[in-house]
């Protein structure tokens, strides 16, 4: 694989200045940055061959269709799905998660049945949910987490029933970094005859996803957290289900044919992809998931936990230091407080030094409520973060704290 400063070559932005300092990105987990390959690709289509596609019979247009059937083709390989129809286009992890709960769930469920989720997710992997549930009279069940942040599997079986309909977890947690046990779960949620729904949207980046081998039945995850572009992201699912499901959206692309008296919906994907789609950001996926063929996955995990390794060493250190969760399995994000001062604080005057992070409640916030806090200041690490990066953030806080104490 390529070396840290060989691949933090290949991201612009790494190299500019934040306050008149270094730039330290460590807010991966909100969005990653993008290499030039990827700006590059997004560029060359706006000023080379920028049309809309499916619809020209000009050679701009079919380069366009060609370029973005091209990214389908790549998406399909990269999650190992059956068929590159079982890939949708859409604007995010969010996006995605709205068309199964407005278009399974509200088709499919009754009143008295459930879905289960857990406490960890994200607002994006409940809100679309609850809103399913009051529209269809089924029950939002929630899988509690332990004092370590990892969710609380014997409670999982208890609150798995024949009235589950749908499972939808988050693969990793996006404001603990726990990455949880799917394979178990989905094996479990299978056999008791629910559908699984994973949320990918912080997996994506950290490990490899076989969506076969997992044999979940939908994974959604968001292109802007995987070195791609924003507003661009994925819902896979079996194409059985996919076929059985009505579109979400109606407009352009998504019909066979329309009169007034009766339209006919297109084939999958495209039934599911109304009007004109991010054909750009399409693309832009393509040449992420090309960025991600050329790394390494055992050492992209291997890089991730020195880097997590040395972290939690150096900030566990720290007078007052509380951390959120010590998930046994962990990916990308570290999650604490100090003492009692606000996150907040503490993130704005780390930004003074050049250094990013997150803080609140990372959408999370029945999480938040579940550890009895506001929020928390998170720490999330990209494939190009460095040792160094965690040294100066152990550093920045060892400066800032005595400031706010
Ligand atoms: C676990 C998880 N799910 C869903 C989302 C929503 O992603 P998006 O805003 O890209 O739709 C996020 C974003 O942070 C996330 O971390």
């Amino acid at each position: 694989m390529k070396s840290i400063p060989e691949i933090r070559s290949l991201f612009p932005i790494l190299t500019r200045e934040v306050n008149g300092k270094p730039l330290v990105y460590l807010d991966n987990a909100a969005s990653t940055q993008k290499p030039q390959a990827v700006i590059d690709t997004i560029s060359d289509y706006y000023a080379r061959y920028n049309a809309n596609v499916h619809r020209g019979v000009h050679a701009l247009s079919v380069e366009a269709t060609e370029a973005m059937e091209g990214s389908r083709k790549k998406v399909q390989r990269f999650l190992n799905a059956i068929e590159d129809r079982e890939i949708i286009f859409t604007s995010g992890t969010t996006h995605s998660i709205n068309i199964l709960a407005q278009s399974w769930a509200k088709d499919t469920l009754k009143t008295g049945d459930e879905i289960l989720i857990s406490a960890l997710e994200h607002h994006s992997n409940i809100v679309p949910w609850q809103m399913a549930c009051e529209a269809t009279g089924a029950v939002l069940k929630v899988i509690p987490v332990t004092d370590a942040g990892e969710l609380d599997l014997e409670a999982f079986e208890t609150l798995l029933s024949a009235h589950t309909k749908l499972l939808s977890v988050a693969h990793v947690s996006n404001a603990l970094g726990t990455v949880n046990p799917i394979q178990k779960l989905i094996q479990k949620a299978r056999s008791s005859g629910a559908l699984v729904h994973i949320d990918g949207a912080q997996a994506v980046a950290h490990m490899p996803v076989d969506v076969q081998a997992l044999d979940c039945d939908f994974y959604s995850f968001s292109a802007h957290k995987l070195y791609g572009p924003t507003g661009m992201g994925i819902l896979y699912g079996k194409a059985s289900h996919l076929e059985k499901m009505n579109p979400l959206f109606g407009g352009g692309e998504m019909i066979k044919s329309v009169s007034f008296e009766k339209t006919t919906y297109n084939e999958i994907p495209f039934k599911f992809e109304a009007g004109t789609p991010n054909i750009a950001g399409i693309i832009g996926l393509g040449a992420a998931i090309d960025f991600m063929y050329s790394l390494d996955w055992k050492e992209v995990k291997a890089h991730e936990q020195r880097i997590l390794a040395l972290a939690l060493s150096e900030l566990g250190k720290m007078e007052g230091m509380r951390f959120i969760g010590m998930p046994a399995e962990r990916s990308g994000v570290i999650s604490f407080l100090i003492d009692d001062i606000h996150p907040s604080d503490l993130g704005t005057l780390l930004d003074k030094l050049g250094i990013a992070v997150r803080t609140g409640h990372h959408c999370a916030e029945p999480l938040m409520n579940r550890f009895q806090i506001p929020g928390t200041l998170r720490a999330s690490f990209g494939i190009y973060n460095t040792e160094e990066d965690v040294m100066l953030l152990a550093a920045g806080l060892k400066r800032v704290v005595p400031m706010l104490s």
